[in-house]
Order: C-alpha cells, then sequence, then structure tokens
C-alpha cells in the first residue's frame, strides 16, 4: 500500500511563535471553507453512509487493541475512497494519509475501542456482543472521521499539505495513544486535533477551552492483609476490614487538607472487596481508585502520599499494605489545548456553526489518552454538543444506556475537515519558511 511521504526534515515548530496571519486568502475565502464542508456533509448521501458506519460499527463492539474487525472496516472504507495508509499501528491503529505528501502534517484522531459493559438500549443496531458496549461515542468518532476522510479526499486538489487520519486504539485506559507514539506516529506532525462526543451540550454547538481541558489521572490498588478469624472473637483476629475503611477516610484528607483549595484535585475510592459471611472477618481487603490533577507536580505528589497513607494507616492496626499504581509510567499527563490552536478553532468554528454556538467550557477532571499525543506537538480537544430538545435525552458516556445522536455526524466531519484544511493553508507559509531554514542550516 502506498504510504504517504513523510519527509524526513524535521520541523522545529513552536506555535507558540506563530505570526498570527500569514495565509494568502481572505478571512471571507477561509470562512467559505467551512460553510462548504457543512454543506458538504449535509449532503443526505454522506449522512446516510456515516450512519451506517456507526451502526455497524456500534453493533460489533470491540475492547482496546483487539479493534480487528473496527479497523478492518475502516480500511474497507479508506480503499473505496482511493486513501493511502498505513497498517498496523499499535496492534489494529490505521493511519490514512490525504494531500499532498509533502509538509505541513496535520493530524485528526479518533479513537475506535467499547467497553465491558451491557447495553440496555432496545434498537435496532443494539450491541450484538455481550458484555461490550460503545457506550463513550467512539463508533461515531470513528463514522465522523470517515466522514472528513470523505471530504478531504473529495477536495484533495485544494489542500497545501498533508492531512493525517489516525484511527487509534485502546482509548479507555489502554494508552493505545502511547502505542500509537512509540511507533513513530507524530514523526513530523505539526499539530493534532481530536473531538469528543457530549450530552452535556447541545446539537449544533461546540466547547472547549485554551490550556488544561482534561485532568492528569492515575490508578492505583491497594491489598490491606491482616488475619482471618470468627467475627464474634476479634481478639484473635487482625481486622482488614477496619483498617480499610480508616485508610479510605484518612485518603480523603489529601485534597481536603494537603492540596491548595484552587489547584483541584480528586482522589475517589471506587472498589472495596473483602468478606464474604457476616460471621468471618477476612484475611485480607483490596480496595482500588483513581487520582487526578491539572499539573503533573501535584499529580505525582497525589501518588506518593496515596501510597504512604495507606501502608501507615495499615500499621495502625497491625496490618500490612501493598499499593500497585500499575508502572511508573501509568500516569495519564494533562490535556493540555495550544492557545494559538485554540484562537484556529474559535474562528474555524465560530464560522461554520455560528460565534455564539463556540462556547467556552470548565476544565473537567476527566481524562483522555490524547494527552500523550498532545503532551508532545501542539494539540486540540473539543466537544461535539448532542442535546436537542425536540428529541429525548441522551445518557452521558459510559452509560449503558448512552445513545448518539446521529444528526451531529456531520457536524463532526465538517469541523474536521476545516480544522485541518484551513490549518494547512493559514500554517503553510510559515512550514516552508521552516524547512528552507533547516536546510539552510545544513
Ligand atoms: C433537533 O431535533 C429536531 C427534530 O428532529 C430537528 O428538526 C432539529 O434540526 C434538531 N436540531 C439540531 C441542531 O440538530
Ligand atoms: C506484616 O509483615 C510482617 C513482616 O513481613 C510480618 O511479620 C507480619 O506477620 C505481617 N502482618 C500481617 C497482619 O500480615
Ligand atoms: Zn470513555
Ligand atoms: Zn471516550
Amino acid at each position: 500500500m502506498g504510504i504517504c511521504k513523510f519527509v524526513s526534515v524535521i520541523l522545529f515548530l513552536s506555535l507558540f511563535c506563530l505570526p498570527i496571519s500569514i495565509c494568502s486568502l481572505s478571512s471571507a475565502e477561509l470562512a467559505e471553507i467551512s460553510t462548504n464542508f457543512l454543506n458538504y456533509a449535509q449532503k443526505p448521501e454522506l449522512v446516510k453512509w456515516m450512519v451506517d458506519v456507526r451502526r455497524r460499527i456500534h453493533e460489533n463492539p470491540e475492547l482496546g487493541f483487539e479493534e480487528f474487525e473496527t479497523s478492518k472496516l475502516i480500511r474497507e472504507e479508506l480503499d473505496k475512497m482511493g486513501i493511502a495508509y498505513k497498517y498496523p499501528i499499535a496492534v489494529t491503529g490505521v493511519i490514512g494519509c490525504v494531500g499532498s505528501g509533502e509538509p505541513p502534517f496535520v493530524a485528526l484522531r479518533a479513537d475506535m475501542d467499547a467497553l465491558p459493559m451491557q447495553e440496555m438500549v432496545e434498537w435496532d443496531h443494539k450491541s450484538k456482543i455481550p458484555g461490550k458496549m460503545h457506550a463513550c461515542g467512539h463508533d461515531a468518532h470513528v463514522a465522523m472521521l470517515l466522514g472528513a476522510a470523505k471530504i478531504l479526499q473529495d477536495h484533495r486538489h485544494k489542500l497545501k499539505g498533508t492531512i493525517t487520519l489516525f484511527f487509534q486504539p485502546a482509548e479507555e485506559g489502554g494508552g493505545g495513544s502511547k502505542r500509537m507514539i512509540e511507533s513513530g506516529a507524530l514523526q513530523n506532525i505539526d499539530a493534532i486535533f481530536a473531538l469528543h462526543v457530549t450530552a452535556r451540550t447541545r446539537a449544533g454547538s461546540v466547547s472547549s477551552r485554551p490550556g488544561p481541558i482534561l485532568a492528569g489521572c492515575g490508578i492505583f490498588e491497594a491489598v490491606i492483609s491482616g488475619k482471618g478469624g470468627h467475627a464474634a472473637i476479634p481478639q484473635h483476629t487482625i481486622d482488614p476490614i477496619l483498617a480499610a475503611s480508616n485508610i479510605i477516610l484518612s485518603l480523603q484528607h489529601l485534597v481536603s487538607r494537603e492540596a491548595d483549595p484552587l489547584d483541584s484535585q480528586v482522589v475517589t475510592v471506587a472498589k472495596f472487596h473483602g468478606g464474604g459471611a457476616s460471621n468471618v472477618i477476612p484475611d485480607s481487603v483490596t480496595i482500588g481508585g483513581t487520582f487526578r490533577a491539572l499539573s503533573k507536580k501535584s499529580l505525582v505528589k497525589l501518588m506518593h502520599r496515596i501510597e504512604e497513607v495507606i501502608v501507615a494507616q495499615a500499621v495502625v492496626h497491625r496490618c500490612n499494605a501493598t499499593v500497585d499504581f500499575f508502572a511508573d509510567d501509568s500516569l495519564y499527563p494533562v490535556t493540555y489545548n495550544n492557545e494559538v490552536l485554540h484562537q484556529h478553532f474559535i474562528n474555524v468554528a465560530g464560522d461554520m456553526l455560528g460565534t455564539e454556538k463556540v462556547e467556552d467550557m470548565k476544565t473537567i477532571m476527566g481524562s483522555e489518552d490524547f494527552s500523550f499525543f498532545s503532551e508532545l506537538i501542539p494539540g486540540y480537544f473539543f466537544f461535539l454538543g448532542m442535546k436537542n430538545e425536540s428529541l429525548k435525552k441522551f445518557e452521558t458516556a459510559h452509560s449503558p444506556y448512552f445513545t448518539i445522536n446521529e444528526d451531529v455526524l456531520p457536524y463532526g466531519a465538517a469541523l474536521h475537515a476545516s480544522l485541518a484544511t484551513r490549518y494547512l493553508l493559514e500554517f503553510e507559509a510559515l512550514s516552508h519558511l521552516s524547512k528552507r531554514n533547516v536546510r539552510d542550516e545544513l
């Protein structure tokens, strides 16, 4: 398969020092790209195809690094469009390539994986796999990125550079983005965009913010060991249930007493396994949870204190504890939105949807493995609203009753395509400049 011609020149391009407008097109001409792409995406045959793709993926949900059929479906659709791609990347990942094959390179990312949960929605395209469900909208993300691929391929003669389409495995805790990076996916990429559907905001609107948009995240699991025995004779036992209970209370003091109140952090114990009978004190208890923060420093500090508190509080109760953070490098970075790309997003989305449909949002303490990309190169993550008062209520992500408002697929496809196309136009001059500089130096 023809693979995009990645140039070997590495562009040391920091978006922070870009002059704002270096584009030869007028702002009206740029705005026209956004509105034209939305019209294109709303053509009935394109909408019908995206809906069909989304439903086919929804019926056959696959977990992280097992997205073989999803990946195959994507490659078949790319083949039909005549789009070259690289496969496999990180087991099931696919990177499609549209445009000139020359710099600048801009990436658009969609995640492909489902969740290990049973769908409770009764409809024609319900998950056919018991215990697996697309409850986070990644089926829609893939459909929208394929929609963008179609728009871009049909306008490829107008592209001033190359757009790479990242179909990423294992977003839900598997760190698929990290595996893609290790496979060289970000080589020479100047910027990357991604979107996520949300039931919080209205259909036809988008929301985002510059700077931190999602938290950094870690998970932990601890085993608290005591000595089991008869529940009526506690003096002959070492009770891990009481120890674990006090550990959980002590962990709640980390954020309330040790963190700066203006530096948002979360510690949640979400798992407690211990005991099986009401008259037996068990040998051990397992607890587990997550911690979140908006800076690496705060995240690492939380991690160290979680371990100290669990171990020391276990000792208070004559128990022993071991704490597992699932490898030192398992921390997810904070998802950070580049400021220059934020302005680009405001322009592109404002031109397409109207400025009143481009909303500022507060940082939320959820996390995304998109952060591994945006930690390394300028990245931008935004939310695509689904709420529509004329329709039934849409449940939040990870609910077994989660559904997608399929009306929003054209918005996602058109936004992806416009963000990338206009990025290439508006940042093209600078890329040539930087390429020449690199060559001069050599
Ligand atoms: C909301 O739903 C109604 C009824 O289906 C539809 O006519 C309207 O276009 C929808 N609005 C958006 C923004 O999708
Ligand atoms: C805790 O660990 C120490 C040292 O290994 C051991 O002597 C003790 O029996 C352990 N206590 C419990 C309750 O497991
Ligand atoms: Zn999710
Ligand atoms: Zn998700």
